[in-house]
């Protein structure tokens, strides 16, 4: 038996950074998804399969130094073994990861695997809601980084676009003709790292800091009401007000900044996705503006038009 799911990426249009820190956040999540096919092994192994790499945990002994220190692995160990011990099962499991996401890039795809992975592997026993599979997602993604918002598991969950803080989440219902532009520094970057640098900065700056996060309040709410009342000028600008402050906490690269500026030519706004030190921009665009800014974009990144994706996780593909 196989048990299939995927989950989406995602973008962060306002807030990452400040969110490990109580403020709100908005997520989209996008139409570039990780599928996670699982199924069991009559070995008690627990085997993981994925262009990353693949690794071999054996259950009874325990003893497999590189799987345990192995960060990209860790999560899913955790998920398939915490399934194991809950269901009383002496097998293992396999799990196989594709991706249409590169890893390290900002765009979710360490919790988007998460996502998958906990949906197929409980796929293999009974179908879980939406909210116990994220829980599993963001209990195994601590495993590693304990102080992940748990901001990307949701969105990758629930799909669309949230607005979300460590007290819940809340879907935005909104019709607009919002697509944007994702471009790529080609700069890898380590989530945890850049949050622990964030983490750094705040200690020398706290006034600071609190400062900037009742600002990144305050941009958030702005934000809300523009996409509410679709004005994609406000929302730009906004956008660019947000990436002010990523650049103030040092999260920004020279090669983001000169993504940014090429964007903002002809895009209503574009800013840093995710954790920033490398990874990818976002811009906005409309049908107005969509062609002239992705050809310039091209002549300097990886970029592709991103749509928002509407499902979230799903169980099967
Ligand atoms: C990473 O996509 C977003 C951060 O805010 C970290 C987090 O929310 O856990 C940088």
């Amino acid at each position: 038996m196989r048990s299939v799911a995927s989950a989406p990426g995602k973008v962060i249009l306002f807030g990452e950074h400040f969110v490990v820190y109580g403020t709100k956040a908005i997520l989209c999540a996008i139409d570039k998804r990780i599928t996670a096919t699982s199924q069991f092994l009559d070995e008690r192994k627990i085997r993981i399969k994925s262009k990353l790499g693949d690794a071999e945990f054996d259950l009874d002994t325990s003893t497999n130094p590189e799987f345990i220190s192995n960060k990209f692995m860790k999560p899913f160990l955790h998920i398939a073994k915490e399934a194991l011990q809950e269901f009383n099962e002496n097998r293992g499991i396999e799990i196989t990861l594709e991706s249409d996401i590169l890893a390290g890039i900002g765009l979710g795809s360490s919790s988007a695997a998460c996502v998958a992975t906990a949906a197929s592997v409980a796929g293999l026993f009974s179908k879980r809601s939406k909210e116990e599979i994220l829980s599993r997602s963001i209990e195994s993604e601590r495993t590693v980084f304990e102080d992940v918002s748990g901001a990307d598991s949701s969105i990758s969950t629930f799909g669309g676009l949230m607005s979300y803080s460590k007290d819940g989440y809340e879907k935005i219902n909104s019709k607009n003709d919002i697509s944007l532009i994702i471009a790529n520094s080609n700069q890898i970057h380590n989530t945890k790292e850049v949050v622990l640098k964030v983490r750094e900065f705040k200690k020398k700056n706290e006034r600071l800091f609190a400062e900037m996060c009742e600002q990144e309040n305050k941009l958030v709410k702005d934000a809300l009401s523009a996409i509410k009342e679709n004005d994609l000028n406000k929302l730009g600008s906004l956008m660019l007000k947000n990436q002010e402050m990523l650049e103030k906490i040092n999260v920004s690269t020279d090669k983001l900044d000169l993504l940014i500026k090429e964007a903002v030519k002809t895009s209503y706004g574009a800013k840093i996705t995710g954790a920033g030190g490398g990874g990818c921009i976002i811009s906005l665009v409309d049908k107005s503006n969509l062609s002239n800014t992705l050809e310039n974009l091209k002549k300097i990144s990886d970029c592709f038009v991103a749509k928002i994706d509407f499902d979230g996780l799903r169980y099967s593909r």
